[in-house]
């Protein structure tokens, strides 16, 4: 079991190393008839794309996606989407001193202990280019919520110690600022914090936050395919993320019954809402109709460029100077990971609900 499958019924399929020919994303169950061409997937894969600022790696990938089948006259046709990008701007010799020794806080160790074997050259398998596959399975995921009229978006909520309050938001600046963040002043402090780090040949974390507005009820299959737990797997199987929250998350251990409960109330026509959202559209792993709420804690990136302890393969300790071309910061790169890793469970858990009553089947086959 390679573990590179995630989905029951929105299956997604990744394959590919950093430094190999090419990553890809081979996706069954797309239903057919989804408009779909590589620009979508191209403008969501250019969020993530290296070298777009000082505060992320330098290699310099153009990232285009080739679409090899599941469309027909711009169409999808219902049989498997696979896409694929291209590695261009391999510098396999950088990571020549990783070949023989670990880098403290990545997966070389590890790797070496499972399988005795490890594509090192910028990290294979266990490098962040694996998530381009699932940013290209992303696109398609949340095309497919578009036209259903539920909207997923994620940006940076903190940098290190450079946190924005939740009233504090401006969504209209997000694409204009390197970090992703909703708040302008917000965004000049921590580029300002980030460059303080890479002076030092160090680097920091932060918390990408993800929203998905508009989601019906119903989404989630008690009891190990919940809402919450599908989410929790999907976006901890992001290399870096060491942290999930849904809704108000860790805090709410400190709050009481009377708070963190969400009161219902009934609008004017009839319909359901909660006065407040502190569980984060989730209740007994089912969606509860309100906005779903997530947040990802990122570490700071592991490969930095000041000397660290480390052990080679042999078990002789020694000093590393990591080389190679390496984020300062993840989070502004993982913020469209996050937010596809959400889309596509969302999607897998829609296509499950369908099925969740007799009424609904009966509407989809009666004659
Ligand atoms: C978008 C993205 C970019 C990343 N870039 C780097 C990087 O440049 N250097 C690095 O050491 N780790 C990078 N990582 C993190 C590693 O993939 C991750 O730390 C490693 O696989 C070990 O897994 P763990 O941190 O979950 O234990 C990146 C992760 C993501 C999601």
């Amino acid at each position: 079991m390679s573990g590179s499958i995630y989905g029951t019924h929105f299956k997604i399929s990744t394959w590919g190393e950093s430094h190999g020919k090419a990553v890809g994303v081979v996706i069954d169950g797309c239903p057919a008839g989804l408009s779909l061409c590589e620009e979508d997937i191209q403008k969501q894969l250019d969020r993530r794309k290296p070298g777009q600022s000082k505060f992320a790696t330098h290699r310099a990938e153009e990232d285009t996606v080739e679409i090899l089948s599941g469309i027909f006259e711009g169409k999808t046709t219902g049989t498997p989407i696979s896409m694929l990008v291209h590695n261009k701007d391999q510098r396999s010799k950088d990571y020549g001193n990783i070949a023989y020794s670990y880098r403290p806080g990545h997966a070389d160790y590890t790797f070496d202990e499972k399988y005795g074997i490890r594509d090192y050259r910028g990290g294979g398998r266990s490098s962040g280019r694996e998530t381009i596959a699932r940013v290209a399975a992303g696109a398609v995921a949340s095309k497919i919520l578009l036209e259903l009229g539920i909207h997923v978006r994620a940006y940076t909520k903190a940098i290190g110690p450079v946190s924005i309050d939740n009233e504090d938001y401006d969504f209209s600046c997000i694409q204009d600022n390197p970090l992703n963040m909703p708040n302008r002043g917000k965004a000049q402090e921590a580029a300002e914090y980030v460059s303080e780090c890479m002076a030092h040949y160090d680097s920091c974390g932060g918390i990408v936050e993800c929203t998905a507005e508009h989601l019906p009820t119903g989404l989630g299959e008690p009891v190990f395919d919940k809402l919450d737990a599908c989410l929790a797997k999907a976006i901890m199987s992001i290399g870096a993320v060491k942290g999930v929250e849904i809704g108000d998350g860790f805090e709410a251990a400190k709050s009481n019954g009377s708070k963190n409960n969400d009161p219902f109330r009934i609008h004017s026509d009839g319909s359901v809402f909660k006065t407040s959202n502190h569980a984060g559209g989730v209740l007994g792993g089912i969606s509860d109709g309100s906005t779903l709420i997530l947040r990802a804690a990122i570490k700071p990136t592991s490969s930095i460029f000041s000397t660290q302890q480390t052990i080679t393969k042999d078990h002789e300790e020694i000093d590393i100077a990591i080389k190679g071309r390496h984020d300062p910061v993840i989070v502004p790169r993982a913020v469209v990971v996050v937010e596809s890793m959400t889309a596509i469970t969302l999607v897998d858990l829609l296509f499950a609900n369908m099925y969740a009553k007799m009424e609904s089947l009966k509407k989809l086959y009666e004659r």
